[in-house]
Formats: structure tokens, sequence, C-alpha cells
């Protein structure tokens, strides 16, 4: 495994973490028995990766997670959870805060998480969740409940990341978690240069998501894209969906090509992988391992993909 800094927090992240919500939910949401979710964290420890990343928001994930970590020396792994203000009344104080922050640690059986995280927060809500809760996080980072204060961008409306450009120059957060890969790359250009500039940590969600995890989703998403005017490129093809073989071997397996090209940015502190599947999950550490994009491979996929900005 490789490790990097999780900006100024000083902790070293591994480059693939494991993420607990997303599609698969820690396999909640495509069946799996808790079993087979304990075999995932599992698989996640073998592989180097130290940084997992939940919510309560995705179903009983804290409480899997704690479970599967029960016996793991505390010192082993780094915990990211966050407090998610659509689970609580729409006019609650600061105690919700402090309500929710104490069941995630009694979830995941632990007196303290290294980093809480404001959890899917838009432009719209941003001000209102930093006046109601934010000296509450303080609070609880004082008594040592949490170690550092992140938050987490909207997953499909913020297309222009425009409340984390708010959260940066304001400067209150050591982490953020922000949607990029192939078809998301707009913050290359802005968001990441800030957070390099004020050394704060950036977890990446979704490089595959729903649209990278088969040739023939890639194909379809890729379509939808052209159909839309946002692309001017030949249709695609399933035995090599975004057209690498223009620019070096063609390949149609484009989960590979995602994960590799999220993991490539150094502004990436980690990139989370969200799976129930041990299988997936180690061939993704393999396949970001084991060999990187070329220049040329990377040159190519942001003139061809760099300027879409798009709502799931
Ligand atoms: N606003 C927020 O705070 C927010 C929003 C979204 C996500 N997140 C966090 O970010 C994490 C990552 O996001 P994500 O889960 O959307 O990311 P992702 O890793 O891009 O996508 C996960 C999807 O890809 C599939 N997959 C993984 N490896 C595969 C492989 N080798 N072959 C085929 N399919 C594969 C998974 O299904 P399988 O289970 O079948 O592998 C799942 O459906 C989440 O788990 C969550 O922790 C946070």
């Amino acid at each position: 495994m490789r490790y990097r800094r999780l900006g100024r927090t000083g902790l070293d992240v591994s480059l693939v973490g494991l993420g607990t919500g997303g599609p698969s939910q820690l396999g909640q949401a495509t069946g799996r028995a808790p079993s087979e979710s304990y075999a995932v964290v599992h698989a996640a420890l073998d592989l180097g990766i130290n940084i997992f990343d939940t919510s309560p928001a995705y179903r009983e994930s804290e409480m899997l997670l704690g479970q599967a970590l029960q016996d793991v020396p505390r010192n082993r792994y780094i915990l990211a959870t966050k407090f998610s203000p659509g689970r609580i009344a729409p006019d609650a104080g600061p105690e919700a805060f402090t309500e929710q922050l104490d069941k995630s640690l009694e979830y995941l059986k632990t007196d303290h998480i290294e980093v809480l995280q404001y959890h899917g927060i838009s432009p719209e809500a941003y001000r209102s969740i930093v006046d109601r809760f934010h000296k509450a996080a303080l609070e609880a980072q004082q008594q040592g409940k949490i170690g550092h204060i992140g938050i987490t961008e909207t997953m499909g409306s913020d297309v222009y990341h425009e409340m984390l450009k708010v959260a940066l120059e304001e400067d209150l957060f050591d982490t953020f978690m922000i949607h990029y890969g192939i078809l998301n790359q707009l913050p290359e250009h802005d968001v990441f240069p800030m957070a390099q500039e004020r050394n704060v940590g950036v977890f990446v969600m979704g490089p595959v998501r729903q649209s990278l995890r088969t040739p023939e989703e890639a194909v379809s998403r890729i379509n939808h894209f052209i159909d839309e005017g946002w692309l001017d490129i030949p249709r695609p093809d399933a035995s090599d969906p975004l057209g690498m073989g223009r620019v070096s071997e063609p390949t149609a397996d484009v989960t590979r090509v995602a994960y590799r090209f999220a993991a490539a940015h150094p502004a990436v502190s980690t990139m989370l992988v969200g799976t129930g599947n041990p299988d997936h999950l180690r061939a993704n550490v393999e396949d970001v391992l084991s060999g990187e994009l070329t220049p040329e491979e990377l040159a190519y996929l942001r003139e061809t993909y760099g300027k879409l900005a798009w709502h799931l």
C-alpha cells in the first residue's frame, strides 16, 4: 500500500480508503450478509488500508464497522465518520450534534474519532450548519472525542463545488470530501489548488460510482453525454468505452482506468473505494498499486472528458 499525508491533520492515510456508503453501503444494498461486510473490512486491513469512511446515514455501516474492528488494535486504523444534518429535526440545536456523535462513538466501539465531517452540505445549507453546530464540534474536539473536523459536499447537485470553495476560503476545516474522477474533473482547476495551498486533506468519493462499473454502464453513460450535446466524440464501444485505444492500448476495464485516474492527482490524500465485495477491493487496490496511467493517457482523458459538469 502507498500512504499519503491527510493534509494538516498530520495523519498518514492509505491512498485507497474503504468507503461504507455509496451504492454498496458495505454490501447492505447488494444483499450481502453482515459476515461478508466484516470480510470486506478485514480484507481492507490485510491490504494495508488504514482509513475507513462511514456515516450515521449509511444504514448500519457504523455498527458493522465497529463490530468488524472490535478486536483490531485501535492504532491500526483511522476512523472518519460524519454528522448528518439530514437525520435530525430541521430546527434542532447543538445538542443534536452531540447526541449523534455519542451514538457514532457507541456504534464504532471507540472513545474517539479521528475525523468528523459535516455530511453532504449544499451551498445553501452551509452557513446555517456552521452557525448552528460548529461550536458543538469544537467542544467535542476539545473533549478529545474527535481529532479533526472536515466537511463533505453533496454528491450530485453541487457540480461546481461551490460549497467547498466557500469552506476553503473560510479555512475552518482540516479535511474535505469531493466528487472527483474521469467524468468529474472540475476540482483540478480550483478546489485542488486551494486545498494544496492551505494544506487541507482531501478524500475523493465516487470515481466509479454508477457510471464506470462495467463497460456497458460506461457506454450508456457516455452515450447520454453525447446525446445531451455535452461531449462531441465518436460513439463508444464496449471493447474500449473510454477510447483509450486512441492514445495507447484499448481496454474494457473502465474501473481500473477510473481508480487509477483518481488516485493519480497529488492533491488527493485518500481515494475511497465503496464496495461490499472483497474481491473487488483486492482487484482495485492491485490496479492502483501495480501501475499508473501514462502522461499521454492522462492528457487524453483530460482533453476528452475534462469539461463535463453534470448532475447524477
Ligand atoms: N456526501 C458524502 O459525504 C458522500 C457521498 C457519496 C459517497 N461518500 C463516501 O465515499 C465512498 C465512495 O463513494 P462510492 O461508494 O460512490 O464510490 P465508488 O467506489 O466510485 O463506487 C462504488 C460502486 O462501484 C462498485 N465497484 C467497486 N469496485 C468494483 C469493481 N472492481 N468492479 C465493479 N464494480 C465495482 C461498487 O459495487 P460492489 O459493492 O459490487 O463492489 C459500488 O456500486 C462511499 O462509500 C462513502 O463512504 C460520501
